[in-house]
């Protein structure tokens, strides 16, 4: 039986965030979340097209890296970790499907039939499968032929206007593991409120039809105590936290004790050791840079030292203005 149907636990899962949920900064969540609160986290979605492509493959490989400490900190919570796929051709997600089991360490893949950012959803990939109902079928069975880990799926409300049943309705034809929804619209972006009656409309759905496909509900939330209560109001199986984490990296604690700005600046410049360490050629630092904001925020002079973290080029630079600050003595971190 799947991890996701063995458990009796409720999912706080963190989701898939490109650029931001790598193996670096998971490691960084693990470490200072409490064991038995955060149980699934996503890896950034991968091209099934990239991954098919002997070069391709190459280019995108790093959005499934699992580091080693993280695989142990992993292990020591027992937090599953789940590979995230997109693209429109079924017969390559099988074989990404195939390439994610042999050659990777995943507990679950993912297919993105959420993502609406334009030069994606032209490719009637994501969320524009919304459109696609039969193609988005077809595209869960191959992947489910090809997978012995279990399949889920991660999409949205509908199209322009709101069309969950409907949807989700087809989407149980093929009996995913799980359906993520996140409670808005192709149209909607993130940019309009989370729409959780949605979600409630996804389960009554699934309660009719007798499915056993969990729900996970996605959108908006901001801390565990909001986590456990959708999942009370809503009756789903679980709650899913993305850009949450950015407000409070520490989120995953029952307890939320005050950080001090001490704190925040040894968890950012961790952050920035453990990413220039890691991604040598992969990536740049300017994607780091602009996530350096979350550890900034809430503290006497904290704009002032977002501002020049904003304008780092490197690792030294952001070491330069922790060794000089007015008002905290780092140093500490470089002796
Ligand atoms: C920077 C960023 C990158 C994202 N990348 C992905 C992705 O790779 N796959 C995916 O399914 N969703 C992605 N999303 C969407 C989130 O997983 C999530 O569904 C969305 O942010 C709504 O949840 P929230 O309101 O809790 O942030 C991304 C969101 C952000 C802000």
């Amino acid at each position: 039986m799947s991890f996701w149907k063995n458990s009796k636990n409720k999912f706080i899962a963190l989701a898939p965030m490109e650029d931001v949920t790598d193996t670096v900064f998971r490691e960084i969540v693990l470490g200072i979340s409490e064991p038995g609160t955060l149980n699934v986290v996503f890896a950034e979605f991968t091209s099934v097209d990239g991954l098919c492509h002997p070069i391709g493959k190459d280019k995108v490989s790093h959005r499934l890296l699992i580091s080693e400490t993280e695989r142990e900190l992993l292990n020591s919570s027992n937090v599953k970790i789940i590979a995230q796929i997109w693209g429109s051709d079924p017969e390559k997600f099988a074989r990404a499907a195939k390439i994610i089991n042999d050659e990777y360490n995943f507990d679950g893949i993912d297919i993105n039939m959420g993502c609406p950012v334009k030069k994606i959803v032209k490719q009637a990939s994501c969320s524009e499968l919304i459109k696609y109902p039969e193609l988005a079928k077809e595209i869960i069975l191959a992947t489910q032929e090809a997978s012995k880990i279990p399949v889920s799926v991660k999409t949205r409300t509908g199209i322009k206007v709101h069309e969950t049943e409907n949807w989700i309705s087809n989407l149980l034809e093929v009996n995913p593991e799980v359906i993520t929804l996140h409670c808005r619209t192709q149209k909607m972006m993130s940019d309009f409120p989370a729409e959780w009656n949605e979600i409630e409309k996804a389960v009554n759905v699934r309660n009719s039809l007798n499915k056993d496909t969990l729900i996970i509900g996605n959108g908006d939330v901001v801390s565990l105590d909001e986590c456990y209560e959708k999942i009370n109001q809503y009756n789903i199986d679980g709650v899913m936290v993305g850009r949450g984490i950015f407000k409070n990296p520490w989120l995953f604690n029952k307890e939320q004790t005050y950080k001090s700005p001490e704190e925040k600046l040894t968890l950012l410049w961790k952050h920035v050791k453990l990413y220039a360490d890691t991604w040598t050629n992969e990536k740049s630092f300017a994607i780091m840079r602009r996530f350096l904001k979350i550890y900034t925020y809430d503290f006497y002079g904290a704009s002032e030292i977002r501002a020049g973290m904003m304008e780092s080029m490197n690792p030294e630079d952001v070491k330069h203005i922790l060794s000089n600050l007015r008002m905290y003595d780092m140093k500490f971190l470089f002796e």
